[in-house]
């Protein structure tokens, strides 16, 4: 999408807002080559069933199966890097603050490639790749570059199984992270909705707080979901390319104060 086809309103709201909430999915680090959960072929969902992987159920069932595919994304991830639309949304961040607005980046990721872009203002409401705990004691696991194996990994001080530090399925989302989400979309002035589907609650709701709160939403995403009907402004396409643009198209090529 190139610059001058974004619309002058989102420009304006983006250049003059008191308050900017972003919420990002997997979308957002497909650019960087880790896979999203539902595209076709090549989402994990696609390729992989949910709910031997992702739950509580299935780490008790096979704690070494569940262990090894989370440390194997963790690795991926490490050998990935931040794209141009990670490093357009601390760029956002830098304005918005630097002019005394309120940013904050709320991610359904666990990948840490917004922490690695420069982002600071952020919550991982699903939890993180990079934070191992153990599922008996809940020590903390001080993670290297190397696999984790033999898997499943065994807490040093109590023995148990340590589990990835992501939320599973049917697992509550870390409360802070959540109400600060909240809190920040019921007083934002615009939420960027970038790279998720919308089909995953309670991170999804989000956008209809958002929305109810008043703040105008516009949502950048390679296709359609369900909340495109009702966003202020839709933007279909890669979000490593239309969040430069509308960087450009708000702040020129002036760098953050
Ligand atoms: P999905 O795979 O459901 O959706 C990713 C969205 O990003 C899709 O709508 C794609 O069209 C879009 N997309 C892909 N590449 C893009 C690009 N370069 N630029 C812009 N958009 C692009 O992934 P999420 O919505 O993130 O939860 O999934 C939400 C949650 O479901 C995840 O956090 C995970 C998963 O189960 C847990 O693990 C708890």
């Amino acid at each position: 999408m190139q610059a001058d086809s974004l619309p002058e309103a989102l420009v304006e709201l983006l250049a003059a807002a008191r308050a900017v909430a972003v919420l990002t999915g997997s979308g957002v680090s497909a650019e960087s080559g880790i896979p999203t959960f539902r595209d076709a072929l090549t989402g994990h969902w696609a390729r992989f069933d949910p709910y031997e992987l992702a739950t509580p159920q299935a780490f008790g069932r096979d704690p070494a199966r569940v262990t090894e595919w989370y440390d194997q994304r963790r690795l991926a991830c490490l050998q990935c890097r931040p794209n141009a639309g990670h490093a357009a949304l601390t760029e956002i961040e830098g304005h918005v603050e630097g002019r005394g607005g309120r940013f904050l980046l709320v991610t359904q990721n666990v990948d840490g490639l917004h922490q690695r872009a420069g982002s600071r203002r952020i919550v991982e409401l699903h939890g993180s790749l990079h934070d191992w705990r153990c599922s008996g004691c809940a020590a903390s696991m001080t993670l290297a570059d190397e696999p984790l194996s033999p898997y499943p990994p065994r807490c040093r001080a109590c023995g148990q199984p340590v589990r990835p530090g992501v939320v599973w399925f049917g697992e509550m989302l870390p409360r802070d992270a959540f109400a600060a989400a909240e809190s920040m979309v019921q007083q934002a002035d615009l939420l960027l909705v970038v790279g998720t589907s919308g089909l995953v609650h309670p991170a999804a709701g989000l956008v209809d707080l958002a929305m109810d709160s008043g703040c105008a939403c516009c949502q950048i995403n390679l296709e359609p979901t369900p909340y495109t009907s009702c966003m202020r402004w839709c933007l279909q396409g890669a979000a490593g390319t239309i969040l430069p643009s509308l960087v450009r198209k708000t702040w020129g090529d002036s760098s953050p104060a």
